[in-house]
């Protein structure tokens, strides 16, 4: 789409520094991406509840609750796909610009889309945390049952069984959720951000 040259940026009269020192903390988002059933949505909300006790403002993004709203009106398909993943991620540099930590859990799993939204942030507001299980391992768990109807062809361009899954080539940080506990992931994470001056 060509830029309207009549939409022009209005300057903020508070700027994101100083919602982030009224926070005391700073704010970025947190990409999580992995397979379906790797862990996204478990690991953000404890990494969530982690950082809510600690005082520090964050939220989570979930795919299936962003799909019915803000996204209710997109579909599977390419088009429709990347521009799902476009609208998060505009929607996690709002909420990293009102000063607040933003943690996404969308499988997200083509290298292009992810690389599209980091081209959004600078480099130190944006963290791809690349949660990776093994596709038995997260078939066993199925905490959906999707893999089961994906299986039986119930469900099409399922990612990891009849779509591809492109893992990150330099992730921010791995976490391997068959290795460990749901509660030391979320703590490994929160040990980066405080070893950045994150939080
Ligand atoms: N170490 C771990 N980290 C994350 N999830 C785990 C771990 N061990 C077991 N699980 C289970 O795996 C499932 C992950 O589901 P979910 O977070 O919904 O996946 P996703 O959002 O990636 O599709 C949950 O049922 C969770 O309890
Ligand atoms: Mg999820």
């Amino acid at each position: 789409m060509t830029h309207n040259p009549n939409i022009i940026w209005h300057p903020t009269a508070i700027t994101k520094s100083d919602r982030q020192s009224l926070n005391g903390h700073k704010s970025c988002a947190l990409w999580f991406t992995g397979l379906s059933g790797s862990g996204k949505s478990v690991l953000a909300n404890a990494v969530d509840e982690k950082l809510y006790r600690m005082g520090i403002q964050s939220y989570v993004l979930d795919g299936d609750n962003i799909r019915h709203g803000l996204n209710k009106d997109l579909g599977f398909q390419t088009e429709d796909r990347i521009e799902n993943i476009r609208r998060i991620g505009e929607v996690a540099k709002l909420f990293v610009d009102s000063g607040q930590m933003i943690l996404t859990a969308f499988i997200s799993p083509f290298r292009e889309d992810r690389d599209m939204v980091r081209a959004l942030f600078p480099e130190e507001e944006f963290f791809e945390i690349y949660v990776k299980c093994p596709l038995h391992v997260c078939e066993q768990r199925d905490p959906k049952g999707l893999y089961k109807k994906a299986r039986n062809g119930e469900i099409k361009h399922f990612t990891g069984i009849d779509s591809p899954y492109e893992a990150p080539r330099s992730p921010d940080f791995i976490i391997e959720s068959d290795q460990i506990s749901i509660s030391a992931g979320a703590d490994l994470i929160i040990t980066e951000l405080q070893s950045k001056g994150i939080i």
